[in-house]
């Protein structure tokens, strides 16, 4: 084998090489492409020796192993190797450049604003799995460029919330929603990822405040930090908006939120808000509170937000849901499946008009433990091609 370190990087680009002439079959497996078993498939040159490449779009260190024939295996080329939070040894390496992500968030922003929600979905899919390739790594919680991404998809966002006359939804981060409507703007369970476990994206404050400065009322439901904000609604407050709030964890809020008690409905400015008492399934002793929350317009338009819900007997009522925002991936003790069929068979159960699969790429979960990727919302959203569905990345509006 050439005498030299292992892999070879130029920018993003990683290749990976093992001389195993014996060996029917090699994978590289690492952090880069989750561990999975399926990918990192090398091929064998003439030479005896196995070759992958690879794009690893965001700067930040990464482990990976070869697995020649079930059995798995250093690179013994790379001097750099360390133990993992699992105590394990792995190769490692590093990327220190995110200039593949850049070039991939531009596509991505300009192929959203070619091909908005409603649009031609097979072409957003695209752009949507391209976006999985960074979300999904685990450097993207301390990425600078995704947090700049985030921070002009709020901006941008900001500019459109004072449009009152357009009706919308618009995605935020996560499960945090914006509907626009009758000339208001309402909130439900938004966060700028500040207060989210395992990020490390300093906002602007001045962000944050314009965000919140359009707001007239938010919603939280309940106190998983990445349901809510709490600089978002010291602001909201400070300028006269509503914070509405479980009753049963309003102290938990800052002051001046309101408290609403499961089943009661609040008239904030002509909007008709109903808490509704939840559970979240990752919740043995049924402790924590959560609420889940319909909404009614003076537009008359009825939406449905599951919150961290999980789909639990709480959503009880179907058949006149105008938009159903629900989180893709998540389990369910009522209806029968885990993930994507969980989903439809909510869908079938509410029977929505519109309906969003929410809760994705939320970079404070690791992967595979709760990082739910918007891949997960393409498929619920094609296999209900009849029901209307969309996912929005962070910023994007979808009319009412
Ligand atoms: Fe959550």
């Amino acid at each position: 084998m050439a005498d030299r370190l292992l892999p070879i990087i130029h920018g993003n680009k990683v290749t990976f090489e093992f001389e195993h002439p014996n060996a029917t079959m090699l994978n590289v497996l690492g952090t880069f492409n989750h561990w999975d078993i399926n990918s990192g498939v090398m091929e064998k040159g003439a030479d005896g020796i196995w070759r992958k490449t690879v794009d690893v779009p965001l700067e930040g260190s990464y482990d990976y192993k070869f697995i020649a024939d079930g059995e798995w295996i250093l690179d013994p080329l790379n001097p750099d190797y360390g133990k993992d939070s699992r105590d394990r040894y792995n190769s490692r390496f590093q990327i220190t450049t995110s200039a593949s992500a850049v070039d991939h968030l531009r596509r991505i922003a300009i192929g959203l604003e070619n091909n908005p929600p409603g649009g031609d979905f097979n072409e957003r899919k695209k752009l949507f799995e391209l976006a999985d390739t960074m979300l999904q790594l685990p450097s993207a919680g301390y990425s600078r460029v995704l947090k700049n991404h985030l921070v002009e998809r709020i901006e941008s966002l900001t500019k459109k919330l004072t449009i009152k006359e357009d009706s919308f939804v618009a995605g935020v981060y996560c499960h945090g929603f914006a509907i626009q409507s009758a000339g208001k703007s309402f909130g439900l369970d938004i966060v700028t990822t500040r207060s989210v476990y395992g990020m490390y994206w300093d906002l602007p404050s001045k962000t944050i405040e314009g965000l919140a400065d359009q707001f007239d009322c938010i919603c939280a439901s309940h106190l998983h930090p990445d349901h809510w904000d709490h600089l978002l609604m010291k602001y909201v407050i400070a300028r006269g908006g509503k914070v509405l709030v479980p009753s049963a964890i309003a102290g938990r809020f800052p002051d001046g939120a309101v408290s609403v008690k499961p089943e009661e409905t609040v008239d904030v400015f002509g909007w008709k808000v109903t808490f509704h008492s939840g559970q979240h399934v990752y919740d043995d002793q049924n402790k924590l509170i959560l609420n889940y929350y319909e909404v009614l317009t003076p537009d008359c338009k009825r939406i449905v937000h599951t919150s961290d819900h999980d789909y639990t007997t709480g959503v009880k009522r179907g058949g006149d849901i105008d938009l159903l925002i629900a989180k893709a991936g998540g389990v369910n003790p009522v209806f029968e499946g885990r993930g994507k069929d969980a989903f439809i068979n909510l869908l079938l159960h509410l029977k929505p008009n519109k309906f969003i699969a929410g809760h994705l790429n939320e970079l404070g979960h690791p992967i595979k433990g709760g990082r739910e990727p918007y891949k997960t919302g393409i498929e619920i959203v094609e296999s209900a091609r009849n029901r209307n569905g969309e996912i929005l990345h962070w910023g994007e509006t979808w009319k009412l």
